[in-house]
């Protein structure tokens, strides 16, 4: 016999909407776009920068609620040496002057990742820019630094096998509704659209835990090109998604109906 479960609040509002409440964006293509015009790697992280601009006030103007940016990946630490500092340099850079522009903006940062690993300056300029935008209410813009999936979940595990350990939890209670406070974006809603650019087609170890139900958007464009027009197409292809959380078709259009 199977069981018959109500259809919750939250996933029939998931369904309604043709707007994701939150983006998740692994921003590929940098390299290539900087080599396929004669230039050093790092110029094509500098011009992805402003691919990031526009993207977040695209966001946020628009009332997108969270936006997610794979900025630095665990793995990235193997790039050659010169690349790294590079991008460290381009990080604090980049935090030092676009801080207040997005506090004028009502942005909230936020980073996730294991920043241990990152120059004390890159940690500061970190603290200091959420810091000053953390009373703000419009878009949270977060950067995923040093940041893994794997990571994540299985920093978010340790915790709960802290509180098994301290006697506060039994073993059996261990359940993904009581991991899910842990991690690192335990606040936001998980990812609704998840887009990668330049072309692979995989997660690379992005938000594992929260992509589960996310629409996987691919696209041949470099980060550096990822223009207003092309999220205009990803939001486009995301409102004509039907999302069925485990439903029927029928279920879903129902829901949509009603
Ligand atoms: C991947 O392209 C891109 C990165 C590893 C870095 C992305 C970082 C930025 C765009 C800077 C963002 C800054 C802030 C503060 C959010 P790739 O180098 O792997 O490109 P390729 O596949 O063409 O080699």
């Amino acid at each position: 016999m199977s069981k018959h479960e109500e259809i919750p609040a939250a996933v029939g509002d998931r369904i309604r909407r043709s707007l994701p409440r939150h983006i998740a964006i692994i921003m590929d293509g940098n390299g290539r776009w900087a080599q396929a015009r004669g230039l050093p790697r790092h110029r094509g992280h500098k011009a992805g920068v402003e691919a990031v601009r526009g993207v977040v006030e695209q966001c946020a103007s628009k009332g997108v609620e969270a936006l997610t940016l794979f900025a630095f990946s665990s793995e990235n630490w193997r790039r050659p040496r010169t690349e790294v500092r590079l991008l460290m340099e381009l990080f604090i850079a980049t935090l030092g002057r676009e801080a207040r522009r997005l506090h004028r903006n009502n942005v909230r940062l936020r980073v996730i990742g294991d920043r241990d690993a990152f120059p004390a300056r890159l940690r500061e300029r970190i603290r200091d820019a959420e810091d000053l935008t953390a009373g703000n209410s419009g878009l949270t813009f977060v950067i995923a630094g040093n940041y893994g999936g794997r990571w994540d979940i299985a920093h978010a595990a340790r915790r709960l096998a802290e509180r098994v350990e301290a006697g506060e939890l039994a073993a059996r209670d261990v359940t993904p509704e009581r991991l899910r406070p842990h991690l690192s974006s335990h606040d936001l809603p998980d990812p609704d659209l998840f887009i990668r650019t330049g072309g692979e087609q995989r997660i690379s170890n992005f938000l594992l835990w929260q992509l589960a139900y996310a629409e996987l958007y691919f696209t041949e464009v470099l980060w550096p090109d990822f223009d207003a027009r092309e999220l205009e197409h990803a939001l486009d292809w995301f409102s004509r998604r039907q999302r069925r959380f485990g439903l029927t078709g029928q279920q879903v259009e129902a829901i949509k109906g009603a």
